[in-house]
């Protein structure tokens, strides 16, 4: 099959969260199981870290895109995706991209990234590449589809093309008001009241992707579920229960390329689950490193995340207080809403012997964590999957999440499985969305951790997991041959 992926992060060249995991190496097992496929993304001109391992191979020279009634001038460069063969093009309007993060709160977010999609699509044409299907993801790409089918001046080219829609967090909607359609030059019909793009009197990416695209998937099935109700669905639970048939979740799967703790270059010892020591050894550099005193049996906790109330700072803070009173000590790194990096500023001042903040974006702390701590915490409100509570696993680190999502799905209870009389367990989870029972379960982990035999077991059964991509890739490869039947049996 020949397929175009459009993500607006891809790593290692713009990463905020995981969706730049998935796009950086999804295509890559695809490709890998013998299919074809170029992945598209913004070109963005970040300080640093965009430029990272970026070896233009050939540029395909300008192409006009017309946005808001103007046309700007696109470059498109393209590159491999890192040890592979997959062509990556970089959709290059530095008018829209060359500012000083991936995504922003200008007053044009939604110009940038109707440039992204149209330019994408006039690529393909230069290109005359005519994919059997195009893969989107989140609402950064999602007016793709209707730009497709409304065939807006596009030749015959995507007669056969299907498209298929993954949504990584419902939360995110690309929502603005209802002059967006005007700048898409998308047909009035679809934004005047209960058209397929209108939402609240506005316009709404996210529902137009979901209403539009052939077939619908999120990155776990427990949230696929979820989202369905009015406690998760963020408003888009009616419209995917309209597409309901049309709807699935696949788990996503692991890069252990560049997250296993045998291969990891950017950890002081390397490990694997036949020899822990290095493990020990990461733990002491980095307790040394933060300048807290180093102990075998005191665990040293961690929290790599984004913080925004998705991920459980709310309880978090709840249970900050008692959380400290635990012999444990505290890593956590992370950026985002003002008042959760204030509590953390708070508490590392008042805790310096036991409690270490690092306040923004750190790609080798965040290997360091995974890989020195004993346990990791993670207990979002809501997790369309999650990784690294995967990474934790492979890292022997034993994750204490809350049930939801695909947390719900990756991370198996040791006490909930003991009581049925089964040692499978990974690590340790909770229901209720309150700083009291995420207590209890940081509190069982600690206890445990001083029980070396059950500590060990709950290490290896999460080191024996296998979250690589293949099984997930075939997952996907299944989707888009529903896509493409369904879009070849209607035309
Ligand atoms: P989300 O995409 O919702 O943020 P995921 O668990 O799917 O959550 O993915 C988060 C990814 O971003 C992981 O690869 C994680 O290591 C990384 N990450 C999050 N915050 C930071 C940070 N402050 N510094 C470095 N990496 C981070
Ligand atoms: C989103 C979700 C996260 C998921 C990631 C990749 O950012 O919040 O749970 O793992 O996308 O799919």
């Amino acid at each position: 099959m020949k397929i175009a992926f459009l993500s607006s992060e891809v790593f290692p060249y713009a990463k905020t969260g995981g969706l730049a995991d998935v796009a950086g190496s999804l295509p890559i097992e695809l490709n890998n199981l013998g299919h074809e496929v170029k992945v598209f993304m913004p070109k963005y001109n970040l300080f640093g870290e965009v430029e990272h391992g970026l070896h233009y191979q050939w540029s395909i020279g300008e192409i006009p895109v017309r946005v808001a009634g103007k046309v700007h001038s696109v470059h498109v460069h393209t590159a491999k995706l890192p040890r592979s063969n997959v062509e990556i093009y970089f959709v290059d309007c530095p008018y829209y991209f060359h500012r000083f993060t991936v995504y922003t709160n200008d007053h044009d977010e939604d110009e940038r990234f109707i440039l992204f999609m149209k330019g994408t699509i006039e690529i393909l044409q230069r290109l005359q590449w005519a994919p059997d299907i195009i893969h989107c993801n989140d609402w950064q790409t999602g007016l793709t589809p209707l730009l497709l089918k409304e065939n807006y001046g596009w030749d015959k080219l995507f007669e056969k093309t299907a498209t298929v829609f993954t949504i990584h967090n419902v939360a995110y909607q690309g929502r603005f008001s209802k002059e967006t359609f005007y700048k898409a030059e998308i047909k009035e019909e679809h934004f005047l009241h209960g058209g397929l793009g209108e939402y609240e009197g506005g316009v709404n990416f996210m529902k137009t992707a979901i209403l539009t695209s052939d077939v619908i998937n999120t990155v776990s099935e427990t949230y696929a579920k979820e989202l369905l109700t009015p406690e998760y669905g963020e408003g888009m639970q009616d419209y995917l229960r309209m597409r309901q048939n049309d709807l699935y979740g696949i788990i996503n799967g692991i890069d252990y390329n560049v997250w296993d703790p045998e291969k990891d270059v950017l950890i002081p010892f390397q490990y694997s689950k036949e020899n822990l020591s290095g493990k020990l050894q990461n733990k002491k550099f980095l307790v040394n490193h933060l300048g807290f005193e180093f102990n075998e049996d005191v665990p040293l906790i961690g929290i790599v995340s984004r913080m925004v109330s998705q991920k459980g700072f709310d309880i978090i803070g709840y249970a900050l207080n008692d959380l400290l009173q635990l012999p444990a000590q505290w890593v956590v790194l992370g950026g985002g809403e003002q008042h959760y990096e204030d509590m953390f500023r708070d508490v590392a001042n008042r805790y310096p012997n036991k409690f270490y903040f690092y306040r923004g974006y750190n790609n080798e702390l965040a290997h360091l964590i995974e890989a020195a701590t004993d346990i990791f915490l993670m207990p979002s409100r809501f997790e369309p999957c999650g990784l690294n509570q995967i990474y934790s696993l492979r890292y022997g680190t034993v994750p204490v999440v809350r049930k939801t999502g695909g947390l719900a799905d990756t991370v198996l209870d040791w006490n909930e499985y003991l009581a049925q009389g089964k040692e499978i367990g990974t690590g340790y989870s909770f229901n209720d969305y309150t700083g009291y029972a995420l207590l209890l379960s940081v509190q069982r982990a600690i206890n445990d951790f001083h029980l070396k035999d059950v500590w060990y077991k709950i290490q290896m059964n999460g080191m024996s997991k296998d979250y690589s991509w293949k099984k997930s890739a075939e997952k996907y490869i299944e989707l888009y041959k529903k896509a493409v039947i369904k879009v070849r049996s209607v035309k």
